[in-house]
């Protein structure tokens, strides 16, 4: 059994880096959904037939090229080491604590939204970085990528429908795969579409507003420098600013990713690490638990990229609120 034993270790490694490719994916497509028509066009044009024209399949990109020599400077970027204290229920992201090396989630998506707007650069650099923003903007609304302790879960062992694996890809890939099995026939449009119609008429309508004002989630204390905002059109604004100097500068701070990453940590101080040791966390009460919340951070990060896309390209969030 030596051959098994092999290729589940890789399985492992493969499913430890991300959402996983099945939370990506419809993060993409649910962010498809919203899209107004000058960003639908860009998205459509740059990623082409190699991707069905589509957010939901280039959404897993990102985790697919890190593996590789040539793109391994991008792995600090797939997340935040927030050194909180969820243990003692004390959860916080900063910036300046939490992302000194420049290098994270959150220096990440300001880079590729202002790359993204830069016209002079090459179509494959503009399409690098709209896949970047699909994958990082993911990323970011799930609670162990927010997450310092035991490297983000990663070193705390766990079990998931009867297999050893890790809490860290438990929550990017154990507990979806389990549930979109269970309830979407295993299709990821399918739960995409799930998801839309909560949107649009059902569980999150009243919400789905409270998502995209980033102010209300974070502190309105403005910066000496004033370089944060508190709207996406106010962190939009600075990156379009950023973009068109032509020396390289200092990548401006945003408002909304950082209020994005203070509400998915938040789970970190409530769920995540309440389980108990030994405890499946496939079945039973902690996976019917983490399911509504999975749900809910995978719809509101479809939404919230769709917004941050039309702000970019059509200057309105241009969403049902
Ligand atoms: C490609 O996109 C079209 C239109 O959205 C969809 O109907 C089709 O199923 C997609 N194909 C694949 C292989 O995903
Ligand atoms: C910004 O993007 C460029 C091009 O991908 C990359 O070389 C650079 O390291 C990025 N910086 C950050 C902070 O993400
Ligand atoms: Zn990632």
């Amino acid at each position: 059994m030596l051959t098994t034993a092999i290729f589940c270790t890789c399985a492992l490694i493969g499913q430890a880096v991300a959402w996983g490719e099945l939370g990506h994916e419809t993060v993409g497509y649910v962010a498809m959904q919203f899209l107004a028509p000058k960003a639908l066009s860009f998205v459509q044009s740059s990623l082409g037939s190699t991707y069905n024209e589509s957010l939901g399949p280039a959404a897993p990109w990102a985790d697919t090229v890190r593996e590789e020599t040539a793109y391994a400077w991008s792995a600090p970027l797939h997340f935040i080491d927030a050194e909180d204290d969820p243990m003692d229920d004390s959860c916080s992201v900063s910036q300046k604590r939490d992302c000194a090396s420049g290098f994270c989630t959150l220096t990440a998506i300001s880079n590729y939204t202002k790359r993204i707007q830069e016209t002079s650069l090459s179509a494959t650099q503009r399409q690098e970085a709209l896949k970047f923003l699909d994958h990082f903007i993911g990323d970011i609304g799930q609670p162990l990528h927010v997450e310092a302790l035991e490297t983000g879960g990663n070193d705390i062992t766990a079990t998931c429908a009867g297999k050893k694996t890790n809490l860290h890809a438990t929550w990017d890939t154990g507990m979806i795969t389990q549930n979109i099995d269970a309830l979407y026939g295993g299709s990821v449009t399918t739960w995409a579409n799930t998801l839309v119609t909560r949107i649009k008429t059902g569980a999150y309508k009243s919400e789905a507003a409270s998502w995209i004002s980033c102010s209300s989630i974070t502190s309105t204390k403005s910066s000496k420098r004033g370089l944060i905002g508190t709207t996406i059109e106010d962190d939009i604004a600075l990156t379009r600013k950023n973009a068109r100097r032509s020396t390289q500068v200092t990548l401006p701070e945003l408002a909304c990713p950082l209020a994005w990453a203070q509400d998915s940590n938040s789970f970190d101080c409530s769920i995540v690490f309440s389980y108990t040791t030994g405890e499946d966390l496939c079945t039973g009460s902690y996976f019917n638990a983490a399911i509504p919340i999975i749900d809910t951070q995978i719809a509101k990060q479809g939404y919230r990229l769709a917004a941050w896309l039309n702000v970019i390209f059509d200057g309105a969030t241009n969403l049902p609120s």
